[in-house]
């Protein structure tokens, strides 16, 4: 077995936020690395409530079989007000103390980061934390578990508005996910090849969508999507539908469709399942080797350490030749 020499022996696992998934398929590694470092794995329940409520139990390399290939998280997960305040992380920590945890790896975004950064540097206590989310909204990573496999799944979905689009010539508002990024947007955007792409990043103005429709006219589409982020700045999808009629009237048949959560479910994509093991090993790993307060990712194929602080404080750059390409498809 392993030659690392540390004084963690014990590690909490816990998901928090948005489920997301291959969240499961990060669990299972993490509990199968603690297991290979002869460590006890202990999983959380409900991300830092429970943590909070003390419903914590050990797990064994048996706890996590057959969920690689499963949706949501096991764990369970919350968005926990209480965590944010003094008492909430006092009880926290008894619990952590009780439970005889050295150290935590904590699977979630942004939020679950802070919270991360706060407890780690108010009790001295190690925690490493691994980009789960479908909003791909994290500093120090290409991607984040489950971003590829929600883009699919908008990806399907968008494919068959196609279908009926094009058997009645309607132009829909898709709303995608993805809090205050556009990346589900973008990428769907060119894999199904929607007309046009609408993102908060880039706020190109209503004028450029109007252009993007008449030109569609002009060559004589039957069919055009336009895929809108949730964050977007001109309005919601029914608003941009209002703005559409008042400018060319009956022209277009409009129709709107939200994707909502269905974004968040289904069984993780292989390359979701194969991220999301790389940076569970990597995470016990991390910790055996003296990190704390990092939040792990893969960057041009690299595992990075970025800390807590910037991963939460800074954003991702979106791609603005993704735009380019996008525009230049959709013509
Ligand atoms: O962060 C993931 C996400 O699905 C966002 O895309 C979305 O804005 C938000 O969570 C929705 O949160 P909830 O499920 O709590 O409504």
């Amino acid at each position: 077995m392993s030659t690392k020499q540390n004084d963690i022996k014990n590690i909490g696992v816990l998901t928090s936020g948005g489920d997301a998934p291959g969240m499961n398929a990060a669990i299972r590694a993490v509990v199968r690395t603690c297991v290979y470092y002869e460590l006890t794995p202990y999983g959380i329940y409900q991300g830092y409530e429970g943590l909070i409520d003390n419903e914590i139990q050990k797990m064994d390399a048996g706890s996590v079989k057959h969920i690689i290939h499963q949706g949501g998280t096991i764990l369970k997960s919350a968005r926990s007000q209480a965590f944010k305040t003094e008492e909430g992380m006092e009880k926290a920590w008894r619990n952590v103390q009780d439970n005889d945890l050295d150290a935590m790896v904590v699977i979630g975004g942004d939020g679950t980061f802070t919270g991360a950064m706060k407890f780690g540097q108010k009790y001295d206590f190690p925690i490493v934390g691994i980009p789960g989310t479908i909003d791909n909204d994290i500093y120090g990573t290409d991607f984040t578990v489950g971003f590829d496999t929600a883009v699919n799944t908008v990806v399907e979905a968008v494919d068959k508005i196609r279908d009926t689009a094009t058997s009645h010539n309607r132009l829909f508002f898709i709303e995608v996910m993805g809090r205050d990024a556009g990346f589900i947007a973008v990428y769907s955007g060119i894999a199904a090849g929607s007309e046009e792409v609408l993102i908060p990043e880039k706020d190109r103005g209503i004028e450029k969508l109007f252009e993007s429709l008449q030109r569609t006219s002009q060559r004589q589409k039957t069919s055009r999507l336009v895929i809108v982020a949730e964050g977007d700045k001109n309005g919601s999808v029914y608003d941009l539908e209002d703005k559409v009629k008042e400018r060319f009237g009956d022209r277009y048949e409009t129709k709107v469709t939200i994707l909502g959560h269905v974004q968040r479910g289904g069984r993780p994509s292989c390359t979701d399942r194969v991220l999301a093991s790389q940076l569970g090993v990597k995470s016990v790993e991390a910790l055996l080797d003296g990190r704390r307060n990092v939040m792990i990712g893969v960057r041009d194929r690299k595992v990075r350490y970025t800390d807590f602080e910037k991963a939460t404080k800074q954003n991702p750059k979106m791609d603005e030749e993704l735009l380019r390409i996008a525009d230049i498809i959709s013509i």
